[in-house]
């Protein structure tokens, strides 16, 4: 746990606790009888860890402060932090303080996603993936187009390592288009946006770096960037998908000083999340007095679901000057993942280093790929292409979320606007006994912690609006089985508790 070590004041950790009250996220003893003090107040840390609400490695107030705070004696919170200590929650070192843990049993499966490959999945549903099939008869259009725009290019040795002039500069003009002048010279064209964020990441999230990250984040980016040795700061999403707890940012910001953040504004995987403008502009400016390079991932930004839903201003839109805001964006998810296409906006100087940075990774990306691109943005295939995107995504997400109403009536989540996941909270039960469960049962979905740092969100999984209406009601029948399961505890896994809270 080699991560930036925190702290959580007792005034904080108060607030938290009581928050738990409020969204009736508290524990339930086993066998219905009141816990007493210091068993409730133990539980509760436990599952603001569980959350990602208080990081794991973090500080604990002292032990008279929290008493303080929370208007308790100073023997409960002794007794609470004694039961934490013994259960691995709690490391204490004398005269030094405590700091939040995971017991060493706990399997932390942090680390990337791993969906099947298509070949292999069989009767099996699949819903590791937040990525949904070609809108045709477009792919194929792009195809034809391209290959017409091809003969010039086979004249060349192929090997464009910022991208094909014509594609960056119909980039350009797009992010023009919505209000963001934008020059070719501020684009490098990527292979897809993991391409981007691991090209960004060689230049700044190098061996040691910290890097601020929402938590819950995409599995993959967290995955990549622990692998490049950068040291994860995390910090919570506010609750009900309302966007970023600018508090605890600023906090992050100026305590940590990472030399990066990484950010999705715009539907948020895996919550869904969409940060209104007024908390982007903050985060800019927070950003910018700490320091700190924001990456701002916009790969879900044009699933909008619901009509009445507007797409803020991109977060690039409150740094004119171009030095603090690094835009990362995408085809997999407006178009199709197969294509592997996605781009970098910044100001030209940055795009230089990251081609730099490039150039002894993957060289370039395809070109035909590019020009199916470049011909979908020049003519009416992107627009009618995204218009088919989203109302296939939002027939998903009904019949989703319709399934699950009737078979999981009591797993809790917000429906989010936008984008392509739904994180639910799976009724206090562990997230991975589910998944491993599900995975017997033929339903595989990834858990929580992927999602985190360090073992946080055991009570969740994550939903992609991938699959139709009976898929998805096959799909919420295993998982209500396995859930089933879990809660019997007729299933094999030796170290996870059956339920993460009791
Ligand atoms: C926020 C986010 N960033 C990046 C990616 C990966 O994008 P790409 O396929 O373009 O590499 C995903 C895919 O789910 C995503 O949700």
């Amino acid at each position: 746990m080699s991560q930036w070590t925190s702290s959580v004041g007792a005034t904080q950790l108060a607030r938290l606790l009581g928050s738990q009250h409020s969204r009736g996220g508290t524990v339930t003893p086993l066998g219905g009888r009141r816990a007493p003090a210091y068993r409730s107040l133990a539980d509760g840390i436990r599952l603001l860890v569980f959350e990602g609400r208080v990081p794991v490695a973090a500080r604990l107030p002292a032990e008279r402060e929290l008493a303080a705070a929370l208007s308790v004696s100073r023997t409960t919170v002794a007794a609470a932090y004694e039961a934490l200590r013994g259960e691995g929650f709690l490391e204490s070192r004398r005269g030094a303080g405590s700091w939040t843990a995971v017991p060493a049993g706990n399997p932390l499966p942090t680390r990337g996603l791993d969906p099947l490959p298509p070949e292999a999945a069989g009767s099996v549903i699949d819903l590791g993936c937040a990525a949904l099939t070609a809108p045709e008869p477009w792919l194929t259009r792009a195809f034809q187009g391209a290959l017409g725009e091809l003969p010039p290019y086979a004249h060349t040795h192929g090997d464009y390592p910022a991208g094909l002039p014509a594609l960056r500069q119909a980039l350009a003009d797009r992010y023009t288009a919505r209000g963001i002048p934008t020059m070719p010279e501020q684009i490098m064209v990527t292979t897809g946006a993991m391409g981007a964020v691991a090209a960004i990441c060689k230049l700044l999230a190098g061996r040691g770096e910290r890097v601020a990250v929402e938590s819950p984040s995409y599995a993959n980016v967290l995955q990549l960037m622990r692998e490049a040795g950068a040291r994860l700061v995390p910090v919570a999403m506010a609750d009900r998908l309302a966007g970023w707890d600018l508090a605890a940012w600023r906090q992050v910001l100026r305590d940590a000083a990472p030399r990066m953040a990484y950010v999705i504004a715009d539907f948020h995987n895996p919550t869904g999340a969409l940060a209104p403008e007024e908390q982007r502009r903050e985060l800019v400016e927070a950003a910018r007095a700490a320091g700190t390079v924001l990456i701002a991932d916009e790969t879900m930004s044009d699933l909008v679901l619901d009509e009445d839903v507007e797409l803020p201003r991109p977060v690039c839109a409150f740094d004119p000057a171009g030095s603090s805001v690094i835009t990362v964006g995408s085809a997999s998810k407006s178009f199709w993942a197969g294509l592997r296409i996605g781009w970098v906006r910044a100001a030209p100087d940055i795009i230089r280093s990251l081609v730099a940075a490039r150039a002894w990774a993957d060289l370039a990306t395809p070109v035909l790929d590019q020009l199916a691109v470049t011909w979908l943005l020049n003519t009416e295939g992107w627009e009618e292409s995204i218009a088919i995107r989203r109302s296939t995504t939002r027939e998903n997400r009904d019949a989703l979320v319709d399934a699950l109403q009737r078979h999981l009536p009591d797993w809790e989540y917000t429906v989010p606007h936008g984008g392509l996941t739904l994180w639910a909270r799976t009724g206090g039960l562990s997230g991975s006994r589910i998944a491993e469960a599900g995975e017997r049962l033929g339903v595989r979905v990834p858990s929580g912690p992927r999602f985190g740092v360090d073992g946080a969100f055991e009570g969740y999984v994550r939903l992609p609006f991938t699959v139709n209406g009976a898929v998805a009601e096959e799909a919420a029948t295993r998982l209500a089985e396995a859930a089933h399961l879990v809660a019997s505890g007729a299933t094999a896994a030796a170290e996870t508790p059956r339920t993460y809270v009791a």
